[in-house]
């Protein structure tokens, strides 16, 4: 049931403040500022390398996982896209450990890749939607989204709840390994506490985005830029364009603009850049005005400080709350859904059930 929803996608995006709350209380104890005990197939502690795996959105979702628990944790984070890894006969010693992030449960390639790792003899856990899935099945133990179901093709609370679990663990990972102070986890669990109010406060900006979105339904090219944990959110909203408005997109890391992308900018490919402010702010305004001085059209999303220190005279901006730069992915996630879906409604598409494209792929 769409509710009062044209698009069962519009409705899972709206849904995302109160599913991402309810994910997080099952892994964070709010009340006492502290990390949950939850059950976990290996300890943290003991292993000294992870092997995250997954498809898609869910491969992204990793991507940013590995960022959280390699600055957090100090945990080595190998990370694939499924497809990739079941070939690549990646070694696998036994302290390492393995992680697959699925929202249906049941891809093909995911799960063979579990299954080189059972072969492998290293631990399993999974982030999975379908706790009755075969990957939840064939794991040693599963970290449960609960986003509910999700019907749309194109993921998007799943996707914001697996962010909720890898942000969890890295604070857990953090602790068990020493490198977190119990005052620095607190802080983590506090600001994730807060991430559910921020997403309310991201989906009042849907109207602005709309109209931009109605512009962006008129090009046939988007390039997506992002640093540091924006680089896969900017992967992750070129892959959304992709899906369900046909635009051609791309996702790439700000500073490889200059190595290739940049030779593909004019006036008639928007740029969208992803840059809360954060430790590398500067760096990715730099990209920025290299892409104004070649007379590309930027859509910046940012907070109120980053617009005002952006400073370029011919941009689009989406102004975020500010919020702690941690929580960041998760919160910018919803600017980035509302985008890809209010251009693909502007097309004429069909958002919920994009051409060519399953829900599940349980195929090869
Ligand atoms: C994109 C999307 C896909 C899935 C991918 C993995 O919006 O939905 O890229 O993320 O097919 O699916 P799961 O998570 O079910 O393994």
């Amino acid at each position: 049931d769409k509710g009062n929803h044209r698009h069962f996608m519009e409705k899972e995006i709206h849904e995302q403040p109160e599913v991402i709350s309810h994910t997080l209380a099952n892994y964070l104890d709010f009340a006492e500022g502290g990390v949950r005990a939850f059950e976990m197939p290996f300890d943290f502690g003991k292993i000294d390398r992870l092997a995250v795996s997954a498809c898609g959105t869910a491969y992204l979702a990793g991507l940013i996982g590995k960022y959280w628990l390699e600055r957090y944790a100090r945990l080595p984070v190998d990370i694939d896209i499924a497809s990739e890894f079941r070939y690549r006969e990646m070694p696998l010693s036994k302290s390492s450990a393995a992680l697959f992030v699925s929202q249906s449960g049941e891809t093909a390639d995911t799960l063979a890749s579990l299954r080189y790792c059972r072969a492998q003899g290293v631990p399993i856990a999974s982030i999975v939607n379908v706790r009755d899935s075969t990957i939840a099945r064939e794991s040693d133990g599963i970290f449960p989204t609960l986003a509910g179901p999700e019907i749309g093709v194109a993921s998007t609370k799943a996707f914001t709840c697996q962010l909720a679990i890898f942000a969890a663990l890295a604070a857990r990972a953090g602790l068990q390994r020493g490198t977190l102070s119990d005052e620095e986890a607190r802080r983590m669990v506090r600001a994730l506490s807060e991430a559910p109010r921020y997403a309310a406060q991201a989906l009042r900006l849907e109207g602005h985005i709309e109209k931009i979105a109605r512009e962006l339904s008129q090009v046939r090219h988007v390039l997506y830029l992002g640093r540091d944990t924006s680089y896969p959110l900017a992967m992750e909203g070129a892959l959304k364009l992709k899906e369900i408005s046909y635009i051609h997109a791309e996702g790439y890391a700000a500073g490889e603009l200059k190595h290739g992308p940049i030779a593909l900018i004019d006036e008639s490919m928007p740029v969208i850049v992803i840059a809360p402010t954060d430790r590398i702010f500067e760096k990715t305004v730099s990209n920025m005005q290299e892409v104004a001085a070649r007379g590309g059209r930027i859509i910046l999303i940012t907070d109120e400080a980053g617009a005002a220190r952006a400073s370029l005279d011919k941009f689009e901006t989406i102004v975020m709350p500010t919020m702690p730069e941690f929580i960041a992915p998760i919160v910018y996630a919803l600017p980035v859904q509302m985008l890809a879906y209010h251009t693909a409604v502007a097309m004429g598409t069909d958002v919920d059930q994009p051409r060519n494209l399953a829900k599940s792929v349980t195929v090869e």
